[in-house]
């Protein structure tokens, strides 16, 4: 396991999303083996041409928080959450909470620097950046099987809420 003394936290843009490549497919692994009953799973091309799509719309949208940690230039975790309105999603009909709602959409640590409260730092971070815009109700999506994340965000003072089933094709 590397150290993660020298690790800074920087806010980031548009332009650092070619940066969050590798990250991001290690997430798409991570699903992958802790959720083996569900394949096939789409390629790491696939699932990166459509993940680097998602955040081009969500960066160029007010609200949204790009927290990237790095050790010199090499990223080696990040964050990124969003702000919608309690309308255009599943909560508005079933929840009382404010008239946005934040997403963390998306958090992760390279294999090599898990372990060592960096993925807390940066969910933290989030958090924060949220609740300074005045917007206090979160959800975050997680895979069922993917325990050591969830564990990570019940410790944040996140709880279950909705599960979705699925049926794949025989
Ligand atoms: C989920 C993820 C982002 C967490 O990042 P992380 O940097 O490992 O998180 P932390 O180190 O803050 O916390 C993880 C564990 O290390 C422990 N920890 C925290 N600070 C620590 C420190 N300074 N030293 C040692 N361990 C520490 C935590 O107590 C926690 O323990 P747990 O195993 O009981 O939960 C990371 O594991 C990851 O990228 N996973 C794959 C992608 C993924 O699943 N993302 C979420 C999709 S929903």
């Amino acid at each position: 396991m590397s150290s993660v003394e020298n690790v800074e936290l920087v806010s980031g843009t548009v332009d650092d999303i070619p940066r969050l490549e590798p990250l991001w497919v290690s997430v798409h692994h991570q699903h992958q083996s802790a959720m083996r009953e569900l394949a096939p799973y789409v390629t790491d091309e696939t699932t990166w041409a459509e993940r680097s799509a998602l955040y081009e719309t969500l960066l160029t949208k007010p609200g949204t928080i790009l927290w990237i940690a790095q050790i010199d230039d090499r990223a080696v975790g990040y964050g990124l959450a969003h702000v919608m309105p309690v309308s255009e999603t599943w909560i508005a009909d079933t929840w009382v909470t404010g008239e946005r709602i934040g997403e963390i959409e998306s958090l992760a640590v390279h294999p090599e620097f898990r372990g060592q409260g960096i993925g807390s730092r940066l969910l933290q971070r989030l958090i924060d950046g949220l609740n300074e815009q005045g917007v206090e109700d979160h959800v975050i999506g997680a895979l069922p099987g993917n325990v050591d994340a969830i564990r990570l965000y019940e410790r944040h003072g996140y709880k279950k809420a909705w599960t979705y089933l699925m049926n794949r094709p025989k």
